[in-house]
């Protein structure tokens, strides 16, 4: 069996060498439980929990007491919902290009939902903002591939609603571009670790104001003192994390920083592709030609055989609706093939994978 080539990094990002020892490092020789211990072994993960919270903070231009360690983007933009406590009258302004975690906890919470409108590249219409109490702005669609003006989003909101509190999914556009939570003035922000080269299990969760909100999640670590049934909340971040945190995952995740800030996926490899496919008459490509990814059809072929198909020749690949619908019903597609590359994928890589899609599309 030929190497596989994967082209797939927008659903988790490979992880470098320098990470998997990190994670190994820690587990064989370092390991111990953080904020818990006092011999020199407990407090050396202390200091590794909260240097890399500081690299974090400083990677999305925060202050460290606004960087709160989550299970991941999904876990962060739940635990949202769960510290914000909507209630059945509070409207929630949403997007077609959302992924279903951005969406789907605000529909299971029972709230109005208010769907922005789109401009025709499907990134939300600024002069058309909805009113809302509460905004979720997708950074960057995992289907389309563009950023959006989410400092202009966020402004015009404001000027619709003062009080409306803005949340941004950040998972698709950390790898690409430099997160500032200042200058989008956002109240909440998340995204996954693995999806910058970290491991899974680990997200970041951006709270502008964390000393106005209330814990969603209770146990060791988030009080500073009990009495009886009466808590003293800790300081923020440590009120937001009850439980043992995923250390292993922290102790690749400033590695991973270093590693994505200095080099970012070659778009150069998805324009190629783009410039590649779009000779192929059969190929539709949905993706425009600058996007971070490369997403199509295929006429006369369903995207699960052609996955299967690309798959069978070492292709990795994401096909279906990846947890998008909404923009595949908008589109009018059932789902779609995606590429997408991470700094570690070459030009020899995505040459191969081109003909290997060209013998299966004639
Ligand atoms: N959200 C991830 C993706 O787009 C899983 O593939």
């Amino acid at each position: 069996m030929n190497k596989i080539i994967y082209l797939d990094a927008a659903a988790s990002y490979q992880k470098s060498n320098a990470i998997i020892d990190a994670e190994a490092d820690f587990l064989r020789n370092r390991y111990a439980n953080a904020g818990r211990g006092i011999c020199g072994r407990a407090a050396a993960v202390d200091d590794m929990v909260t240097t890399t919270r500081q690299k974090v903070a400083k990677f999305i231009n925060a202050d460290v007491h606004q960087v709160v360690f989550t299970a991941g983007a999904t876990d962060g933009l739940n635990r949202i919902v769960s510290m914000l406590k909507p209630n059945a009258n509070t409207v929630v302004a949403v997007s077609d290009i959302d992924h279903h975690s951005a969406r789907l906890p605000w529909v299971g919470a029972g709230t109005r939902i208010a769907v922005c409108d789109l401009y025709n590249n499907f990134n939300i219409d600024v002069s058309r903002v909805p009113y809302a109490d509460i905004m979720v702005i997708t950074a960057m669609s995992n289907v389309l591939g563009v950023a959006q003006d989410v400092a202009a989003i966020i402004k015009a909101a404001r000027n619709k609603n003062p009080n409306v509190i803005t949340i941004v999914d950040a998972a698709q556009f950390v790898v690409h571009d430099e997160i500032d939570v200042k200058k989008w003035d956002c109240d909440f922000m998340v995204f996954s670790a693995h999806k910058i080269g970290a491991d899974t299990g680990l997200g970041i969760l951006y709270i502008k104001n964390p000393d106005l909100i209330l814990p969603d999640k209770f146990g060791g670590g988030m009080v500073a003192r009990v009495a009886g049934n009466k808590m003293i909340l800790n300081i923020a971040p440590e009120r937001f994390e009850a439980g043992t945190l995923p250390l292993t995952q922290i102790a690749g995740l400033g590695i991973a920083i270093d590693e994505i800030k200095h080099n970012r996926p070659n778009l150069d490899l998805i324009k190629y592709m783009y410039d590649e496919l779009s000779q192929i008459p059969r190929i539709r490509i949905l993706s425009a030609r600058t996007a971070t990814i490369l997403t199509f059809v295929v006429d006369g072929m369903h995207v699960l055989d052609f996955g299967a198909m690309v798959g069978a020749r070492g292709v990795c690949l994401r096909v279906g609706t990846m947890c998008a619908s909404w923009i595949h019903e908008r589109l009018g597609v059932d789902g779609s093939v995606r590429i997408s590359v991470g700094a570690y994928n070459t030009t020899d890589e995505v040459a191969t994978a081109v003909q290997i899609i060209k013998g299966i599309v004639k």
